[in-house]
């Protein structure tokens, strides 16, 4: 396990959206509530709170790091918690296996946390070097440097361009595929020395970091974050009690679309319909919360009831 660092103000991942949140989800004494996305427990102890005595809130993470962070955060309220290391895609299983049948309102709060963004040793980071990793569950699954160094030329593009909206996603993966042939790219700082010679000089002056779009696709390939979504989101409106409310937080056009739609289809009367969606358009953070927590900048916020 990676050693932690607090961030400046004292914890892990400042919660986006807080109050946003509890009043959606609206916790009630005794009820039953799952935080698909655990972090380092921000939301998950607002809803403690709100909610009193008596009830559970069962929070999940795949991250075995952040799980640790939301036990020693939230140690003062643990009788009310249980803490399950997994991914959301295993979330029926998960609840069954708790014999919980039905709850009363279930978090996403999508993404990567500050944590995971600012430990350099996990990966995520363009800023500082470390391993060119990325993965969310420590050790599982393909890393960030696997799908580098060995996806064909045409896959590593269409990650770029579909999952990073890059515009020079072809020249990224040829310089990609160019330096690999030589040495394979091991680590963040050299995959970044690589997007800076594919990106050209005059397109790098202005905007964001140039890697933030190639990093950003990468680990959302590798976690396989979309897929992830629309599995949890299927999950989650069948283990919902009717007036059990469903809310969700996404950072990136992509996944605030699958969430836009799978609430669309939900709503429907032809179908299956069995949500009502309470945010006709996505909530936005305020402009004070965007100052005190740029990182929040990109979030919105959907909510939907189930009848
Ligand atoms: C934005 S952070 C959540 C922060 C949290 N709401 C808080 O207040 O501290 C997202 C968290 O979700 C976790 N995560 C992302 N995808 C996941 C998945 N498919 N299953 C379980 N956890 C996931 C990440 O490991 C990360 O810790």
């Amino acid at each position: 396990m990676t050693e932690m660092t607090e961030s400046k103000n004292g914890r892990y991942h400042t919660p986006v959206m807080l109050d946003e949140v509890i009043w959606l989800m609206n916790p009630k004494p005794g009820g039953t509530y799952v935080d698909c996305t655990l972090g380092s427990g921000g939301h998950t102890l607002g809803l403690v709170e709100r909610m009193g005595t008596g009830g559970t809130i069962v929070g999940i993470d795949r991250d075995e790091d952040a799980i640790a962070a939301a036990k020693r955060e939230l140690k003062h309220c643990s009788d009310s918690l249980i803490f399950v290391n997994g991914s959301f895609s295993e979330l029926e299983e998960i609840v069954r296996s708790l014999d919980i049948e039905q709850v009363d309102g279930i978090l996403f709060d999508l993404g990567v946390s500050s944590y995971q963004l600012d430990e350099p040793l996990r990966g995520f980071s363009y800023t500082e070097n470390g391993p060119l990793d990325m993965r969310m569950q420590q050790g599982k699954g393909v890393s960030a440097s696997d799908l580098v160094n060995n996806l064909p030329f045409e896959e590593l593009r269409d990650i770029l361009k579909d999952y990073g909206e890059e515009r020079w996603a072809s020249r990224i993966a040829e310089f990609i595929v160019k330096r690999r042939d030589t040495a394979p790219i091991l680590t963040t700082g050299e995959l970044v020395e690589v997007i800076k010679a594919a990106i050209p000089a005059s397109a790098r002056r202005s905007g964001p970091h140039p890697a933030r779009r190639t990093f950003q696709a990468l680990r959302i390939a590798v976690n396989r974050e979309l897929d992830e979504l629309r599995s949890g989101l299927g999950q989650a409106v069948r283990i919902l009690a009717p007036g059990g409310r469903l809310v969700v937080i996404s950072y990136h056009s992509l996944e605030d679309r699958i969430v836009k739609t799978v609430f669309r289809k939900m709503s429907g009367s032809r179908n299956q319909g069995c949500l009502r969606i309470l945010t006709k358009k996505p909530i936005i953070p305020s402009k004070e919360e965007v100052i005190s927590n740029p990182r929040s900048r990109s979030a919105k916020l959907r909510a939907a009831e189930k009848f």
